[in-house]
């Protein structure tokens, strides 16, 4: 079963065809990145309008790459969020029409949830679930025991700033560019992590607040640092390390108290090395397998998308389309 998937949800268009949830014929991913790049962040006009010039190109294309005819897709599956609103509206309005136009059906996915099967894919060894799940994106930090693709139970989220935006500030204060993971991260190997940040205390264990850290990050520039390479270099590398102690801490401790041995990651910030580097050996310590998806899915795609609507089909979904930015 030939399925297209569609995400439009922030600033890459992306358009995938995924055979039986698991077979990646096309991966498509145009991204209006350089046009926000000046601003320091997404600019949401911006990047629907970029939407709309780019989608039927890409939605071609990667049907085109993927040598299958349009009669031979049998489903559609569009991220209906959570994003940004204008952003959603083009991939949702474009998936809603096609699937008319052809006769067949449509499905929505959520966002988080698409992160979270991304590492499901492209692997000869099956993960056997129930599983841990942590993504871990520019929007979003959130933690989920996942007993099935379809049964996804939130156990935490972030109370502020996602993992990735808190990169993407303190690469700002320190005067690094955008997006500010990849940044961090080159600027972390030339220092030490010899700075004490630490990462606020939440309520809930399984919850996350990264806006203290960036904060103090803020100050400890303001106050110390003039802006020497190795000073600065110093600032990112501890700043890593604390996030990353943080997203470890969490996770093994939603893995002890969900009683699962296997954690899967996704999203844009498990490109990150060190984050793979220190993942890998702290859940060999534990004796928890972690499985994290390719560099080419961690990233927003459509073949999470086209994948995961796959299995939710099968299992009897169906969906409205309907635009939700806020969807939990
Ligand atoms: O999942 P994603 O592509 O988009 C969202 O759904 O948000 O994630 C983008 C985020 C950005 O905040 C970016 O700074 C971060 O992923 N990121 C990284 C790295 N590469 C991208 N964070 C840390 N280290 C990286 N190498
Ligand atoms: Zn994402």
């Amino acid at each position: 079963m030939y399925v297209l998937g569609i995400e439009t949800s922030c600033d890459e268009t992306a358009a995938s065809v995924v055979k039986n949830g698991a077979d990646i014929y096309s991966n498509l991913v145009a991204s209006s990145l350089e046009f926000h790049k000046k601003y320091g962040g997404v600019i949401p006009e911006i990047a629907s309008r970029m939407h709309l010039d780019t989608i039927n190109f890409v939605v071609e294309g990667a049907l085109s790459q993927a040598k299958v005819k349009l009669r031979d897709i049998r489903l559609i599956a569009a991220t209906t969020g959570p994003g940004l609103g204008g952003s959603l509206l083009v991939g949702i309005g474009f998936a809603k029409s096609m699937a008319l136009a052809l006769g067949i059906p449509a499905i929505e996915i959520n966002h988080l949830r698409a992160h979270i099967y991304s590492a499901f894919l492209g692997r000869q060894e099956k993960i056997s679930l129930p599983v841990t799940g942590l993504v871990v994106s520019g929007g979003h930090t959130s933690l989920f025991y996942v007993r099935d693709f379809d049964q996804m139970e939130l156990l935490g989220a972030t109370l502020d700033d996602a993992a990735g935006e808190a990169f993407d500030k303190v690469a700002k204060i320190l005067g690094l560019g955008y997006p500010g993971g990849p940044e961090i991260e080159r600027l972390a190997k030339k220092g030490n992590a010899k700075i004490k940040f630490k990462c606020s205390d939440t309520p809930k264990p399984l919850d996350f607040s990264f806006s203290g850290i960036k904060t103090a990050v803020l100050y400890y520039v303001q106050r110390r640092l003039s802006q020497r390479i190795r000073q600065r270099a110093d600032v990112a590398a501890s700043f890593q390390e604390t996030i990353i102690d943080t997203l470890i801490k969490k996770s093994l401790l939603a893995c002890e108290i969900k009683k699962t041995r296997r954690l899967v990651l996704g999203g844009g910030v498990v490109i990150n090395n060190r984050l793979r580097e220190r993942f890998s050996q702290a859940a060999k310590y534990a004796g928890i397998k972690v499985y994290f998806p390719q560099k080419r899915l961690s990233m927003d795609n459509a073949v999470m998308v086209a994948g995961l609507g796959y299995h939710l089909f099968r299992k009897g979904y169906r969906g409205n389309l309907d635009i939700t930015p806020n969807l939990s």
